[in-house]
């Protein structure tokens, strides 16, 4: 039986088209999702919405429909932007969707019944842009320290879910699985945060129906985290996809580490589920060296972002900037710079040079020599531990070690076949390699070489004038 792999986005807020954040995530996803699947292993790959809560009801109200008429209207863009980016997820989970209001449903009786859920009061200062509680402390003058908006006090009747009892096990967890919250820099925050005690936690509003009904109390429906991050879950209840639980990673921003290395394990362990074994949190990326911001117009969308220079330079840059777990700044005088210099100079130039070459003086069998100074060991492990980065460099350093190579040995001059047969070999596995962050112009170039009667490349990588 195939190993298998489970890999996930977060479930993106349907309140406007995507943008560069989201496509990120899910660009990452899919690099994972299709590493794994060369590794032979059976992939589940899963993305989709988070349609409930206050956040997208308030959005709803202010383009006058109702909140599941905005979402629907939404969800095709989200979809859509996937497509352009050639995301190839195998479901597209939304938390309106029945299977998944009825799992969330099963979930809070099953934590209502073990008592960890309890009827209480609160108050408290709420932030609709993170959907989250924060304490006096936590504020920067008044405002969100995400959002930097004006922050609302609540009191009301609500459900509190016993996080308090929760601090030890999940110091236990982080113990026990060391890569659990990854990467290993953002650990110890939350560690530090966990040991200094953890407040129960308000999981229903009242007031309020855009959400998961409480199956004990009809007047309140679920916070819209709990209903959220059980998506992860949920989508693995049908038989055939069982077996994915629990998940091997959930790819997220850095943001949302706290609800995915506190909240969502201490869950999970009071509804007696295991627990996935990878949270990896990525960093955020500016604009031109600004915070992404609507209201400023410094947002970049998935078309935006594809007509720079196509969608794998797209890909390739998001995935090559910046270290994968870090922060980077885009601009499109960047990603121009690597589409010209390393996909059209470098990669580009050794497909054409060699596909010309060996098409004129043909190629014959050698021992791979050239193939051995790749250093796959190291790619392989990169990727597996998600640093996408490191992994593009190793392939580069060796697209320029076969591009020096042919400089060395001139075979246009000495039409030696065998150095052809060389490049040829060491062309066919970087497509290989290549395959996850650039499917399409990988896929080409495997045409190319597919048989040794090679033909002359087209130019697979435009170069783009610097604007
Ligand atoms: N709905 C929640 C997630 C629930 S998961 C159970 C949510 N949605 S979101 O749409 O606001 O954000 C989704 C992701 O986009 C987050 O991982 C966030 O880090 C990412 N990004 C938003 N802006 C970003 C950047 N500027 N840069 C990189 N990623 C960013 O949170």
């Amino acid at each position: 039986m195939a190993k298998k792999y489970y890999v996930t986005t977060p479930i993106y807020y349907p309140n406007d088209i995507p943008h560069i954040g989201h496509a990120y995530t899910t660009i990452a996803a899919d690099v994972i999702a299709r590493w794994q699947k060369l590794q032979g292993k059976e992939v589940f790959f899963l993305t989709g919405t988070d349609d409930h809560g206050k956040k997208i009801a308030q959005a709803a109200e202010k383009a006058k429909l109702s909140p599941k008429e905005f979402t629907d209207q939404l969800i095709p863009k989200f979809k859509d932007a996937w497509k352009k980016l050639n995301i190839q997820y195998d479901r597209f989970i939304r938390t309106t969707d029945p299977d998944h209001e009825k799992i969330v449903q099963e979930i809070l009786q099953k934590v209502f019944d073990n008592g960890d859920i309890y009827k209480g009061e609160y108050e408290g200062l709420y932030c609709t842009g993170c959907e989250a509680y924060y304490t006096e402390k936590d504020l920067e003058d008044g405002c969100c320290p995400i959002h930097k908006t004006k922050i609302e006090k609540l009191k009301e009747e609500t459900y509190f879910f016993k996080l308090s009892k929760y601090q030890k096990p999940l110091l236990d967890l982080y113990k026990k699985n060391p890569t659990f919250i990854s990467p290993k820099h953002r650990k110890q925050e939350i560690i530090n945060r966990v040991k200094e005690g953890l407040k129960d936690l308000s999981v229903s509003r009242a007031g309020f129906d855009w959400g998961v009904p409480l199956p004990f109390d009809k007047d309140h429906v679920s916070y819209v985290w709990f209903d959220a991050l059980f998506n992860y879950y949920s989508a693995t209840r049908e038989k055939s996809k069982q077996k994915f639980w629990p998940a091997d990673v959930h790819l997220i921003g850095k943001d949302i580490l706290w609800f995915h290395t506190v909240y969502w394990p201490a869950f999970l362990l009071s509804a007696g589920i295991d627990i996935p074994k990878t949270v990896f949190a990525h960093g955020w990326w500016t604009f031109n060296n600004e915070k992404i911001s609507k209201s400023r117009g410094k947002v970049i969308n998935v078309d935006e972002l594809i007509a720079i220079a196509g969608v794998d330079s797209a890909r390739y840059f998001l995935l090559r900037e910046a270290s994968f777990g870090e922060d980077g700044d885009f601009s499109e005088d960047a990603l121009i710079e690597r589409h010209n210099n390393e996909l059209a100079n470098k990669l580009g130039n050794l497909v054409s040079r060699t596909s010309a070459l060996a098409e004129k003086y043909g190629i014959t069998k050698t021992d791979k020599k050239l193939l051995k100074k790749l250093k796959l060991k190291e790619i392989e492990k990169n990727l597996e531990e998600f640093r996408t980065d490191k992994a593009l460099n190793e392939i580069f350093a060796f697209i320029d070690v076969c591009n020096e190579y042919i400089q060395d040995k001139k075979p246009w001059e000495t039409k030696d076949k065998k150095v052809l047969n060389e490049l040829v070999e060491a062309i066919r596995e970087i497509a290989r390699l290549l395959s996850p962050f650039i499917p399409e112009s990988a896929e080409k170039i495997s045409e190319i070489f597919k048989s040794d009667n090679i033909k002359k490349a087209p130019i697979l990588f435009q170069k783009v004038e610097d604007k």
